[in-house]
């Protein structure tokens, strides 16, 4: 599918934020650990959450969508998740810790290179080894097994997030007590904590750096909501002021976006906190940045293509710098057929404002770089034809409908080519 934009309208009203996608994803592989049903509530409709349910089902328990709940239920009876679930998304590598812990064998593909970069698991088993996981590579499938986890202090060289779920996940059942240090202090390994600790586990210092998590004998079912999408919200946010409107952004923790909402004051907009609310508007020019993404809490990666968009019309010359993945400026070449001036050194990208970008025919490569691209299309002079756009509804709950009901001209059509 493509979608077709019509530029230049300033964005107003309301808009209500989707559970995280991010939150969710682990969540619901979580639910592989426990003995009885699980309901996890206020599910988005993204294709990432179906992909995940398929997933969850292959491996013999039934996970399914009903209304805004996923209802999963079973006991795994399959160890070897199906390569092609795997390899469209890369958070399908969180099964492992749960199939490892529930029983003792796994087999799945190595996840590939994306778009972003090639996105290496090794501190995810270095983790599972440290445990007592015996883990081979053969063939492009990481095989491990294991009789019975034991817990261990493990350092990760870098505060992965994947790396902290899994191990998280895999330790909450075996045997002593695991201490994660240098973990990633991400809110969305908060809910996952949270969510474990509900069904009867013993985690405790999720959203500091060193978890420890206490085995216990088994996690029993439940009911759990999961935290508002962090990175929804801030993509509105700057939709919403790039678009120089007025939004209301509604079921957001404003503790969770706190550089997202920085550094858009920064650049010159309001953004007024109330409550779990946060209405963002501009009237003045776009003040140039200079961003850095680091893990939580520094500035999002998952923020960066959408900030360099907003900056593309900024007064003056803007600074991104990308550290945490090594490859995620695929959405500078469409951004520059939009008009963008973009120079990149290594990590770095330059970003010289321009009065107005104009609409073009872009390709979405990846979820945020597609999010990004429509944020340009919305500020653009003229028609925006984004293709490939199923990439971001893989994390985005009806963009078209949330955007269209604060006034953009956004339609949906079959890709012409
Ligand atoms: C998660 C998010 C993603 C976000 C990212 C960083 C989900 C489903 N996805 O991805 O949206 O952009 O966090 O905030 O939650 N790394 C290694 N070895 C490993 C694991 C990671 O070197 O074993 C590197 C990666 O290549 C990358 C960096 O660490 O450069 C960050 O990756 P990580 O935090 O693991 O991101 P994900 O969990 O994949």
């Amino acid at each position: 599918m493509e979608l077709s934009i019509k530029g230049m309208t300033p964005l107003r009203g309301e808009i209500e934020i989707s559970s995280s996608k991010n939150a969710i994803l682990p969540i619901l592989v979580a639910a592989l650990l426990a003995d009885e049903s699980v309901t996890i509530n206020k599910v988005p409709d993204i294709s990432d959450v179906t992909i995940i349910n398929q997933l969850i089902n292959s491996l013999g328990v039934a996970a399914r969508m009903e209304d805004e709940r996923v209802v999963i239920e079973g006991q795994p009876n399959g160890h070897q998740p199906p390569y092609e679930l795997v390899r469209q998304m890369r958070a399908s590598f969180l099964v492992m810790g749960p199939l490892l812990a529930r029983q003792g064998k796994v087999r799945i593909t190595l996840p590939g290179g994306c778009a972003i970069g090639t996105r290496p698991v090794d501190l995810h088993l270095k983790g599972l080894r440290a445990m007592g996981a015996r883990i081979d590579i053969t063939s492009g499938d990481v095989i491990a097994s294991a009789k019975k986890l034991i817990g261990n202090h493990i350092y990760l060289d870098f505060p992965s997030v994947g790396a902290t779920e899994n191990i998280m996940m895999a330790a909450c059942l075996a045997d002593g007590t695991t201490y994660i240090e240098n973990a990633a202090l991400e809110p969305e390994v908060v809910d996952l904590a949270n969510f474990i600790n509900h069904l009867g586990g013993n985690i405790s210092g999720a959203g500091s750096n060193v978890i420890r998590i206490r085995g216990v004998r088994r996690l029993w079912g439940g009911e759990y909501t999961p935290i508002p999408d962090r990175i929804e919200a801030g993509t509105y946010m700057v939709a919403a002021s790039a678009s120089a409107g007025r939004v209301l952004i509604k079921n957001v923790v404003p503790e969770h976006i706190k550089a997202v909402t920085a550094k858009l004051k920064e650049s010159g907009a309001e953004a007024e906190e109330r409550g779990n609310q946060i209405e963002v508007s501009r009237k003045d020019e776009i003040r140039p940045l200079y961003i850095k993404t680091l893990p939580y809490p520094g500035f999002p990666t998952d923020m960066q293509a959408q900030y360099m968009a907003y900056l593309s019309c900024a007064d003056g010359s803007s600074v991104i710098t990308e550290s945490v993945f090594e490859n995620r400026f695929m959405h500078i070449q469409e951004l520059m057929r939009m008009g963008a001036r973009i120079r990149t050194e290594g990590r770095t990208a330059v970003i010289k404002g321009e009065k107005e970008l104009t609409g073009a025919r872009v390709k979405a490569t990846d979820l945020r770089a597609g999010a990004a691209l429509l944020i340009a299309g919305l500020n653009a002079r003229g028609t925006t034809v984004i293709s490939d756009s199923e990439h971001i509804d893989r994390g985005y709950e009806k963009i078209v409908e949330k955007l269209n009901a604060l006034g953009a001209q956004i339609t949906r059509q079959p890709e012409s080519h």
